[in-house]
């Protein structure tokens, strides 16, 4: 079975890529760290998810797992780099440096372990796609965004690094920037108040998971002689700064 693998399945733009590429009868390896989402994933379609319960910033758990794969899931066509996050909202001088530290463990470093092994068999068979989900961040500063868009520079930059170095083979690689979508992302970003998460959307057009697992799909099944390098999508109601000053002030006084 033609099988992709998903980092980040659980939730937001992860689970909706999965439920998109399972209707077009692709096999999906579902990886988060949330067993009981991705087991409910495979209790919806038992023949086509393979849950992967690991931690993508343990790197020997990643290796263990992947190695464990069965045959029938083993025919991997793309690799979906999505899992990521962001935490904390306030300027530079503000952040916890323990929470940069774990936006760079999962947004750069797991990212580059997994498409490094993945990458391997890909080049053996000369074949596959890297989709890597960035995000406008890497391209638009915004106050509060410093260390996550920065490690969303990073992995446009290195979709593009990667891209060059696959030059002559037959295999493919996008980047694809979404802006601001309603995910549990702002959660995960105000560690669990739900209060600060929702005010994130107030008055703004926001785009959803579907959105971005239609762009992943789109790029994913053009014909072999086409590689769609980049996408930038956002909520029609968005511009190129999210305007966020006032609201991370706001919330930054609260905290005080
Ligand atoms: N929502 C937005 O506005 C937005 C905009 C642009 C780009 N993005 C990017 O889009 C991607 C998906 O985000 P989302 O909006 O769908 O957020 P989400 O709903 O919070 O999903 C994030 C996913 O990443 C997984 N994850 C996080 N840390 C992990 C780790 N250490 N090991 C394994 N899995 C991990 C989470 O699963 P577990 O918690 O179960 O591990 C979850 O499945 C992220 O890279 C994010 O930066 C989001």
């Amino acid at each position: 079975m033609k099988t992709i693998i998903v980092t980040g399945a659980s939730s937001g733009f992860g689970e909706a890529i999965v439920h998109k590429f399972v209707s077009h009868g692709y096999g999906v390896v579902a990886i988060a760290r949330r067993s009981e989402k991705l087991h409910e994933l495979q209790r919806k379609y038992p023949d086509q998810v393979l849950p992967l319960a690991v931690d993508l910033t343990d790197k020997g758990a990643v290796e263990l797992a992947l190695t464990e794969v069965p045959p029938l899931f083993s025919n991997i066509v793309a690799l979906i780099n999505n899992a990521g996050m962001s935490l904390g909202f306030g300027p530079s001088q503000r952040n916890e440096l323990s929470d940069w530290e774990d936006m760079v463990n999962i947004n750069i470093l797991a990212l580059l372990h997994i498409t490094k092994k993945v990458l391997k068999e890909f080049v053996e068979r000369n074949s596959g796609h890297i989709i890597n989900i960035s995000s406008v961040a890497a391209y638009y500063p915004y106050m509060g965004s410093n260390v996550y868009g920065a490690t969303k520079s990073f992995v446009s930059n290195f979709s593009l690094n990667l891209k060059t170095d696959l030059e002559g083979t037959d295999i493919k690689v996008t980047n694809i920037a979404p802006g601001l979508s309603k995910t549990e992302f702002a959660l995960v970003r105000f560690k669990g108040n739900k209060d600060q998460a929702e005010s994130i959307y107030e008055d703004k057009t926001y785009l959803n998971a579907e959105n971005i697992a239609a762009s992943v799909y789109w790029a994913f099944s053009q014909p072999e002689n086409v590689n769609i390098n980049v996408i930038e999508i956002m909520p029609t109601g968005q511009s190129f700064a999210l305007g966020f000053a006032p609201k991370s002030k706001r919330i930054l006084d609260e905290l005080n």
